[in-house]
């Protein structure tokens, strides 16, 4: 695969570590447990291929209706993880940042998201955000509201928003849109994620559950990626005349 083949911005949601659990009669929490070691594979993997910027879904505003026990088990598990993980994402020069409401996070993890974050913050290589206690509802309506701001100030006329002023206010602004959405355990929904930079990314669907997805399952997805004509509403390349010869 030649670089221009290669998406820049990659977009996981990564799903399926209750059912691989289950599978192994395991608890639901050795799932999220594996499900981490995917994503140190998958992080690696993709820093080690030249990918611009890849974004995980690690935990949705929906998350938060799961059992107590489950949200605080994953919690723990994201400190832990970052703690253990940041060593290894600063010196494979990974710029870290954080996407998602943080309000909820208790204080230990808040700390810790941001000492991450300032740490990594002057690395080169690749961009890797973690959509935590994120929702692509959110992040739309927390861009309307700073417009409305705006426009309740006089800075701007509610006429003159366009679609770029919505953009500018994203949590993802300054970075490409995805090119490439990937969701694993065979889920064909998107579940909030990203909805307003997914407009044009192209998708795909696997059955091979999130702690199972590695570096040939990533291949698989980058080869498919690669087949495709990518058109953002033009004609396609190989189209008739339009009029005839
Ligand atoms: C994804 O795996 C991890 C999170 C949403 C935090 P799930 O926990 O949703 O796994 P399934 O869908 O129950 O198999
Ligand atoms: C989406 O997975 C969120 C993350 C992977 C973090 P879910 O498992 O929560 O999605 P639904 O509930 O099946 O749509
Ligand atoms: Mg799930």
């Amino acid at each position: 695969m030649t670089e221009s083949t290669l998406p820049r911005h990659i977009a996981i949601v990564m799903d399926g570590n209750g059912r691989w659990a289950r599978q192994r009669f395991l608890p639901r929490m050795a799932g999220h447990q594996s499900g981490v070691e995917a994503a140190r594979r998958i992080v690696k993997c993709c820093a080690k291929k030249n990918i611009k910027v890849l974004s995980l879904f690690a935990f949705s505003r929906e998350n938060w209706r799961r059992p107590d026990q489950e949200v605080g088990y994953l919690m723990q598990l994201f400190l832990k993880s970052l703690e253990r993980e940041v060593g290894m994402l600063h010196e494979n020069n990974i710029q870290l940042r954080f996407i998602g409401d943080r309000q909820n996070f208790n204080p230990k993890l808040c700390d810790k998201i941001f000492e991450v974050e300032n740490l990594t913050r002057a690395n080169s290589g690749m961009i890797l955000i973690m959509a935590m206690d994120y929702g692509g509802q959110w992040d739309i309506c927390q861009a309307t509201r700073q417009l409305a701001v705006q426009v309740e100030r006089g800075e701007l006329s509610s006429a003159a928003i366009t679609p770029d002023h919505i953009t500018s206010k994203l949590s993802f602004a300054d970075l490409p849109d995805p090119d490439l959405f990937i969701r694993t355990s065979g889920e064909l929904r998107l579940s909030n994620f990203m909805l307003w930079q997914l407009a044009y990314a192209e998708l795909y669907f696997t059955n091979t559950l999130w702690p199972d997805f590695d570096e040939q399952a990533l291949e698989a997805a980058l080869s498919h990626f690669a087949g495709r004509e990518r058109r953002f509403g033009q004609s396609s390349s190989d189209k008739p005349p339009l009029l005839g010869e």
